[in-house]
């Protein structure tokens, strides 16, 4: 049986940790689908707007040849949803939400992968920003 891997993320200003965690959670199973966060839910968790559109965030992450299939992660509260939407067999998360979605585990392995040091969007936008 085909084993599906599903993660999340906002992915704006894309980076070497966004390809990176997206990369490793491929490898956990052999069809990868990715919920990139709408713009309006974006502003409700990172408190600004995002620099790319929705539409250009999933247009680039689905470019990707690790990813399978994005879709719109249009709220935070719909994670069972899309695991049972999506059929996931593992959901994949950065470990700055390690713990946080253990209550999933009954659908699914839950997985957290440390983050790749020293990146994020908003250090890059501040760098961007002061030069
Ligand atoms: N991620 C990672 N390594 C990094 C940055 C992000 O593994 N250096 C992972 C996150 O853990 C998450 C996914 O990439 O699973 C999407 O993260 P996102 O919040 O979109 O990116 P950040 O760079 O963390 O953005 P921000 O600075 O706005 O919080």
């Amino acid at each position: 049986m085909a084993r599906t891997v599903i993660t999340f993320g906002t992915f704006d200003v894309f980076h070497v940790g966004h390809l990176r965690i997206i990369e490793r959670a491929a490898s956990y199973g052999d069809r990868l689908v990715v919920g990139v966060s709408a713009d309006a839910l974006n502003k409700v968790k990172k408190d600004r707007e995002p620099v790319f559109s929705e539409r250009e965030r999933m247009a680039i992450v689905g470019a990707l040849e690790a990813v399978d299939e994005v879709f719109l992660e249009e709220s935070l509260e719909l994670k069972r949803h899309y695991i049972e939407q999506f059929g996931a067999d593992v959901l994949v998360m950065g470990d700055d939400w390690a713990g946080r979605f253990d209550e999933m585990k009954d659908l699914c392995e839950v997985v957290y992968l440390p983050r790749t040091p020293a990146i994020s969007t908003t250090a890059l936008i501040e760098k961007i920003a002061n030069g």
